[in-house]
């Protein structure tokens, strides 16, 4: 006999997919395992985009919310669907949204980077990407404008792949998004006029919280006379089963900073990185930069009772220290069961980590082997901060600034057969298949998350400060594909591309602060094959305000 219960469940199954609207994030953030069954469907979701006054942290702030939620709402698909994103912006300015690690092939004018791929959406508009994802993974959208993301505009997208090793082989029966994030109680309009004046010396905004999955608490003592502030405002909470294996995915979706991810007594097995799908490797602590992903099967094989997640701020590599941050971020893991409202005590691992830098890549795997390509192109850049002629600290790769120019993108230009583009467009022109290498040395006093858009890349090597690159030494034989990597303080990375996708692609720092300071390149890739493309109405209309 079915129950009532299921029968509930498909009412609401079918009324979430009549009405579009996902599953609402991070009430029901609670994952299913690849719900969505269908192949080369087409998947639909509408985002408005409003400001509203919230207070993820108890401080109440004026911040952005897609669809009413913060953070966005879950976009699902399966490998080989069409995402239909139909963006509303209903707020007093321009925006743009990127999915993040989404390939984009064949559609390079659905990217979302303005000044490269596309003019901005006006205020009061709506602007309709659409794509195919023929990728699995974890990945996130957001909006590449003006430092709204960090404010709010900001999801995760998933990619199930029905033939996922660990899924077909019954590795876990549910999957958990958990998003982590920095927060700041600031206007980043504030915020980004400071860090862009000679008073910053090029020192950026530390935050001040961090959230999971847009949640935590705040000691208000810490907040301005006269803020709308509540302590103590709840923890996000995780349900386990006893019993049961969790895919949890999980995002770093920060303005600045990086964390050491962990569940107290629980290990974890790294499984994704980014997209790839590597052998197990058994961790109990993660660092993760801005923009990068994983999924970890954690097992919930201890006592029914209550543990700490714990989502740890590296505030050591901050410019500016500060004393009314609290840099451990926790939620809490309740087995289903367990009774009473007391807090966790659960025993923190304490393994010891090295900060500042990604986890060792050296023992990620990729799960399927793979025949690496030798390089025909090698690209070297550099990596400084440096004052420019008003004395405003930059960021320069080779020892040029990228200057952001909204109302003429790249991608449009290419377009309109424009092949030479101002040095401030940082423009690297890649005329054909070519298997690229990138050589970056760091000479800043900081690590830095960099992402190519339109890729993923070989990571081949990293090194840190005192270190120089050396080919006998990186690997080339069996190393992981990701799309954003840590190039350490003082520091070197090769990775390695093919470049065969016709399009603009930015290659930037995702550390928000550097966006905005210029520390942004983009590759102009096959621009003849580009022309070949039919660029859609929609798009060239963006540009006519
Ligand atoms: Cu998360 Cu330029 O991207």
């Amino acid at each position: 006999m079915i129950s009532k219960k299921i029968l509930f469940l498909v009412f609401i199954l079918i009324f979430l997919l009549l009405s579009n609207v996902s599953l609402s994030f991070p009430k029901n953030f609670s994952p299913h395992i690849n719900s969505l069954n269908k192949r080369n469907d087409i998947k639909v979701y509408n985002l408005t985009i409003t400001k509203k006054n919230l207070a993820p942290d108890g401080f109440t702030r004026e911040m952005f919310v897609i669809n009413n939620q913060f953070p966005g709402p879950l976009i699902e698909v399966n490998k080989g669907d069409t995402l239909v994103l139909n963006v509303n912006n209903d707020f007093d300015d321009v925006t743009t949204i990127h999915s993040h690690g989404i390939f984009q092939r064949g559609t390079p004018w659905y990217d979302g980077f303005p000044g490269q791929t596309q003019c901005d959406i006006q205020s009061k508009k709506s602007f309709t990407y659409e794509f195919q994802v023929n990728q699995s993974g974890t990945y996130w959208y957001h909006s590449h404008s003006k430092a709204q993301y960090i404010e709010g505009i900001v999801g995760p997208l998933i990619a199930h792949d029905p033939d996922d090793p660990y899924l077909k082989n019954k590795d876990y029966d549910e999957e958990i998004v958990v998003l982590i994030q920095d927060w700041y109680h600031t206007d980043s309009k504030i915020l980004i006029a400071t860090f862009l004046s000679p008073v910053s010396a090029g020192n950026e905004p530390t935050p001040d919280n961090g959230l999971i999955n847009g949640k935590n608490s705040y000691n208000c003592s810490g907040a301005p006379a006269g803020s709308d502030c509540v302590s103590d405002a709840p923890l996000a909470k995780f349900t386990f089963v006893q019993g049961k294996k969790y895919r949890m995915r999980i995002i770093n979706t920060s303005a600045f900073a990086e964390f050491i991810f962990s569940i107290d007594e629980h290990p974890m097995d790294v499984i994704e990185v980014e997209g790839m799908i590597t052998q197990r490797h058994t961790i109990h602590r993660l660092p993760i930069n801005i923009a990068q992903r994983y999924s970890v099967i954690v097992t919930a094989d201890k006592p029914i009772g209550k543990y700490w997640m714990r989502s740890e701020m590296e505030t050591a590599c901050f410019a500016n220290q500060s004393d009314t941050l609290n840099p451990l971020v926790k939620a809490v893991v309740e087995y289903e069961g367990s009774d009473g409202s007391d807090n966790p005590n659960s025993t923190a691992w304490t393994d010891s980590q090295a900060t500042c830098i990604d986890l060792d890549i050296s023992n990620l795997k990729p799960y399927e082997v793979q025949t690496i390509p030798d390089a025909d192109y090698k690209l070297t850049l550099n990596v400084s901060f440096q004052p420019d002629d008003k004395n405003v600290t930059r960021g320069y790769i080779n020892n040029s600034t990228y200057v952001l120019d909204s109302k003429s993108p790249t991608l449009l230009k290419v377009y309109k057969n424009i092949t030479t583009f101002n040095p401030n467009q940082n423009a690297y022109i890649i005329d054909k298949d070519k298997v690229v290498d990138i050589i970056l040395f760091n000479n800043d006093t900081g690590d830095h998350p960099f992402h190519l858009h339109g890729h993923v890349f070989w990571v081949l090597g990293i090194g840190i400060n005192g270190t120089s690159p050396d080919y006998n030494s990186v690997n080339s034989k069996d190393p992981i594909q990701r799309d954003t990597v840590t190039v350490p303080a003082g520091g070197w990375f090769i990775v390695r591309f093919v470049s065969n996708n016709p399009g603009v692609w930015a290659f930037h720092c995702h550390m928000e602060w550097h966006v905005q300071s210029g520390l942004v390149i983009q590759f102009v890739t096959q621009p003849d094959k580009i022309k070949e493309l039919k660029s859609p109405e929609n798009w060239y209309n963006l540009c006519k305000y």
